[in-house]
């Protein structure tokens, strides 16, 4: 089991929420079939993953949910590990950024780099929020977009226009989590001078022409570029300390100063697999998988984070020295749902942990990884999955293991009959059989997943249609030796299979084999033991089963789903049942004295217009019962104007007028905002010019 030594690592999840399909079709279920099928072929390979813990990810999101980062990460770390274990994701350790051993060994690594003089210190204005006292990160700086005039773009980029900003460009930038106006202080940080790195890593990225178009592609534009230095260290309250030796060593005061989320972040795969190592009872045994050369690294990740795992962090590991680079990184494209970009804050996901409420954890892997966003984007429909599980695994794979145990139960007393003088017919299928490891094998060793599944059900379907072929139901009464030896080809077939289909359907591949009291087979969920005489991937190329074997009980594989399950599946996205609602923050207490000030009036619309070149305005006359006002909304693209006239509404009535397109705005109208952006007046009883308060 040497040479063939290999260590794979999925994208450490931020513990900040839930995981979804996306992350699934992205970094995980394309490892977990790539490990799979490697611990079936016996490969010495070691699956590590962890949460993602630090950094303003977190930092947002606490502040959002009103916890602190502690909580949150403790309460999604467990929530996250059990949805990727429920859906088969096999780690061999899941990890967390938070944990000792991780500020260990990245503490030890910074110390390193700063040892060698890999890094350089420097003093540069940052934006402050004094009303805080702390530095923001670009993520908390908001303002006004140069380019489109939102006024809530964020100091990194502007999700209204999509242009990447920095907070210098913003106009009015205030701070995001107090809303105060923004001071620039100096501070020192500590910065990779990747530009000096550029040649190195030019040097070594030539070598990976066999790596994935769509990686090479962003690498390629990234170096066109030029590398820039990248300051890896942050003054916020969340993250590794950056370790008081490197601080003395650059002269520097290091109090709330942490190391960059993407500085440590991969590190903590060396983390995990030094936590793996000590769970084995063989502490010093990560080093074989990160120091030896002989191994083979592949970071298995979504395309957002290609220029992290290609650049940042071989360079960050060729300036430490002593280390592996990776050999390759198969990143993914996105994955869209029903044709839109996923999006969380608008309930466009399907959540991992609600999937698993309904449905068993095979049909999402062999649903996603037929479609997998390998070479572009892809999309998951409902139907689609549907169609697979019905049409594929229910008709297909199901109805094959279904038919040929039942027959064998039912004519050959439940035992696997000899195979004698077989048919040219009979001898094609075995021959195809043969040839089927190297065949899905092949497909999986080269991360063409979707390639691989089509394989795999391709040869269920070979058996069907040499079962539908040979007619074992005629042969039966004229010619018992044909009908034996379908039985026969058709139960090695089935035995093949459940080698071969394991990586995706693992689950069902073991109810498979129980089915056919099949000899053990390596399991693909765990670090292959050496020792074990397991049948395993180049054995489905031959004959498992000896005549006379005793089949086990017949149970129905797949079974078939109904629409209305499909329906309520497809009814629950960007509904608010689905999980991961953003809620916007909550606001700061106000005193009574300051809501009291508020003239609120309960009216209802009168007149309804459009105002001329203005798209989202609505010219309103408002019945307040004591007058009627004009206000002008920006609602028109959220409401058919027609529907307006006649709603009771409540108005802001002592709102400064204001000029809007020139005409005057008296007060305003108060509507709902759901947190994907849909509008609803907020309705009111009572008469006309009645005070809310
Ligand atoms: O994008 C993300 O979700 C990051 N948490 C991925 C980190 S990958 C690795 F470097 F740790
Ligand atoms: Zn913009």
């Amino acid at each position: 089991m040497q040479n063939d030594r290999t260590l794979v690592t999925s994208a450490l999840p931020y513990a900040n929420g839930p995981i979804h399909i996306g992350h699934l079709a992205g970094a995980y279920l394309p490892a977990d079939l790539f490990v799979r099928y490697s611990r079936l072929c016996r490969h010495d390979i070691v699956y590590v993953c962890g949460s993602d813990e630090m950094g303003v990810a977190i930092m947002i999101r606490a502040r959002q949910e009103g916890t602190s980062p502690k909580d949150l990460v403790d309460r999604y770390h467990p929530m996250i590990a059990d949805s990727l274990d429920r859906i088969g994701i096999s780690f061999d350790y899941y990890g967390r950024t938070t944990s000792d051993v991780h500020r260990e060994t990245s503490q030890e690594f910074f110390n390193r780099l700063s040892e060698k003089g890999a890094f350089v210190t420097k003093s540069e204005q940052q934006p402050f929020d004094p009303s805080e006292d702390i530095f923001l990160a670009d993520r908390f700086v908001v303002g006004t977009c140069p380019n489109c005039g939102n006024e809530n773009a964020h100091g990194d980029q502007c999700e209204n226009c999509g242009t990447a900003l920095s907070p210098t460009e913003l106009l009015n930038p205030r701070s995001a989590l107090s809303d105060a106006k923004l001071e620039w202080r100096e501070t020192i940080h500590w910065y990779l001078p990747l530009g000096e790195m550029q040649k190195e890593v030019e040097t070594w990225i030539k070598t990976k022409s066999s790596w994935k178009p769509n990686v090479l592609g962003q690498v390629g534009s990234w170096l066109k570029e030029g590398l820039r230095e990248r300051a890896i260290t942050r003054d916020v309250p969340w993250g590794v300390p950056v370790p008081e030796e490197a601080a003395q060593r650059a002269g520097v005061d290091a109090s709330g100063k942490v190391i960059y989320v993407w500085f440590d972040a991969p590190l903590g795969y060396i983390s995990a697999t030094r936590e793996w190592a000590s769970q084995v009872g063989q502490p010093e045994l990560w080093r074989e998988y990160w120091q030896d050369e002989g191994t083979r690294l592949v970071h298995f990740i979504g395309k957002d984070n290609i220029v992290f795992h290609c650049i940042m962090f071989p360079a960050m590991l060729m300036a430490h020295g002593g280390y592996v680079l990776p050999a390759d990184v198969p990143a993914n494209e996105f994955l869209n749902i029903e044709g839109k970009k996923l999006s969380t804050s608008r309930g466009w996901a399907v959540w991992l942990h609600e999937y698993l409420e309904a449905f068993s954890p095979d049909l999402l892997r062999y649903a996603l990884a037929s479609t997998l966003p390998e070479t572009k984007d892809a999309d998951f429909s409902w139907a689609d999955f549907q169609a697979r599980c019905n049409n594929e695994l229910a008709d297909v794979l199901g109805n094959f293991a279904n038919r040929t145990l039942t027959f064998a139960h039912r004519y050959a007393d439940g035992k696997l009959p000899a195979l004698r003088n077989p048919s040219s017919v009979d001898q094609e299928v075995l021959a195809q059989i043969a040839a089927a490891p190297a065949r899905v094998g092949g497909a999986y060793a080269s991360f063409k997943n979707r390639e691989a599944v089509f394989e795999t059900i391709g040869l269920a379907r070979v058996g069907n249609k040499y079962f539908n072929d040979t007619e074992p139901w005629k042969t039966r009464k004229d010619n018992p030796e044909a009908c034996a030896n379908t039985i026969h080809v058709s139960l090695q077939l089935l035995a093949s299979l459940s080698i071969l289909m394991d990586p995706v359907l693992p689950f069902s591949a073991a109810r498979l084999r129980r089915m056919l009291n099949m000899p053990e087979v390596v399991d693909s969920s765990k670090r292959t033991d050496e020792s074990t005489d397991a049948l395993d991937w180049n054995s489905a190329g031959s004959p498992l089963l000896s005549p006379g074997h005793v089949l086990g009980e017949v149970e129905i594989l797949f079974s078939k789903i109904d629409d209305e399950v499909i329906e309520a599946q497809v009814a629950r996205l960007g509904s608010e049942q689905s999980g991961g609602v953003e809620y916007e923050e909550a606001k700061e207490e106000v005193v009574y004295d300051d809501f009291a000030k508020l003239d609120l009036r309960v009216g209802t619309i009168a007149v309804a217009e459009r105002v001329p070149k203005a798209d989202r305005l609505v010219r309103l006359e408002v019945d307040l019962g004591y007058e009627t006002r004009q206000i002008l909304s920006g609602i028109a693209e959220h409401f058919e104007l027609d529907s307006l006239v006649g709603r009771r509404v409540v108005v802001v009535a002592n709102l400064k007028p204001r000029k809007l397109r020139g005409l005057e705005s008296k007060g305003m109208v108060l509507l709902a905002e759901d947190p994907d952006g849909a509008l609803h007046f907020v309705a009111p009883e009572g008469i006309d010019g009645a005070v809310v308060r």
